[in-house]
């Protein structure tokens, strides 16, 4: 079912590819020696300069390296790590770090050591992965996100940095990274997901005790709201937890989260709301969730039953042409392909709104890197 739906869909899916390969040849180039994060009148902005230990830095290399292992071509790899480099200022700062260290480091040096064996790049992933466990904390059972003030937090999108865990215990053959990933993993299934399968973003813990303090509504529109970007988050990270380590829980949790994504994004015509409880007006999009989303979509696709792949397939491959019709730019005047991202529900902040943002280019690409077939999987 999986193979028949993909070639069905082929002529777009190569069609696609062939799009962002193009325009990104041209892009990278122009952009080698920076960390974009958006772009400003359609040029790519400098984190390396602005802030280089913002939490998105990993994903302009990720996003090469992608293009180079979908087409060989040696320019990408060049750019990738030229980026990797440009983000040991991070490392060497470290103070600016937390919890996103998976995804400033796993999709960067991780993916360039899992494909070369560079002694470097294999460094920064683990001193990554070092920075991540020990942020755990074991009377709470769970993993601190941020710094400052907001002890006992966990957000949701600490499932996405749990992989580099997964990957650093098998690398080291040593059992505590998995063993913290995935006490953390079974705190968040059980205080985020709620039980219509919507998620909190923010959870607050007892750090002695692991028990729930309270949920914030976090960059949704308010307290008991679905932040898109958020349910993505858990999709996507769910079924990676199950892919690492088999457990059938974390695949169920993961199809629960998908069915509540699917069931709200037909409701949007497959348009993704920044919250699928916000108000009808203003209509706010963030794109950057259906590219996430329609990437753990395809991962579930792939490990479930044969009579239950076409619900996830079809349901990735309709956000992703929904994205590619509306949403994508691949003219040169306009540096970054996928259009309409927003970091927050916040009315207050039209600057963050309705803006290209790397991980949207970098999600988007990688859905269509899976459906073209390329099978290492980054996370
Ligand atoms: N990880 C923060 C966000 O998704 O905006």
């Amino acid at each position: 079912m999986y193979n028949k739906i993909v070639s069905e869909n082929k002529e777009w899916i190569d069609g696609v590819w062939e799009k962002i390969d193009k325009k990104m040849k041209t892009v990278s180039e122009l952009s080698k020696d920076k960390i974009p994060y958006t772009t400003v009148n359609g040029v790519h902005n400098n984190m390396a300069k602005d802030d280089v230990s913002w939490w998105t830095n990993g994903f302009w290399s990720g996003f090469m390296w992608l293009l180079y292992v979908g087409t060989g071509d040696e320019r990408y790899r060049a750019v990738a790590e030229t980026a990797e480099n440009l983000l040991d200022a991070a490392l060497e700062d470290y103070d600016g770090l937390h919890h996103d260290v998976g995804f400033m480091w796993h999709i960067s040096a991780g993916v360039n050591y899992r494909l070369f064996g560079g002694k470097k790049s294999r460094l920064r992933a683990t001193y990554a992965a070092n920075i991540l466990a020990s942020r755990y904390n074991p009377d709470g059972r769970f993993i601190r996100s941020w710094n400052g003030d907001n002890r006992g937090w966990v957000i949701i999108d600490s499932m996405m940095n749990i992989p580099l865990l997964y990957w650093a215990s098998e690398e080291y053959d040593d059992n505590r990274f998995k063993a913290v990933a995935l006490s953390h993993a079974e705190t968040v299934m059980k205080n985020h997901v709620r039980a219509d399968a919507t998620v909190h973003h923010i959870v607050k813990l007892d750090e002695e005790t692991g028990e729930f303090v309270e949920a914030f509504g976090g960059q949704g529109c308010g307290l008991g709201s679905a932040w898109t970007r958020g349910q993505a988050w858990a999709v996507y990270g769910f079924i990676l937890s199950y892919i690492h380590t088999g457990r059938q829980e974390f695949l169920d949790t993961a199809k629960r989260v998908a069915n509540m994504f699917i069931a709200n994004a037909s409701a949007n015509d497959w348009v993704i709301p920044i919250d699928f409880r916000q108000p009808e007006e203003p209509r706010l999009i963030d794109t950057t969730a259906a590219a996430i989303a329609a990437c753990g979509m395809i991962e579930i696709a792939k490990s479930v039953g044969e009579n239950e792949k076409k619900l996830y397939l079809k349901s990735a491959i309709r956000l992703l042409k929904t994205l590619d019709e509306r949403f994508c730019d691949y003219g040169l005047e306009e540096q970054s392909i996928l259009q309409m991202g927003s970091e927050a529900y916040r009315l207050e902040q039209p600057e963050k709104i309705h803006i290209p943002i790397i991980y949207g280019d970098y999600f988007f690409t990688e859905a269509i890197y899976k459906l073209k077939g390329f099978d290492m999987l980054f996370w």
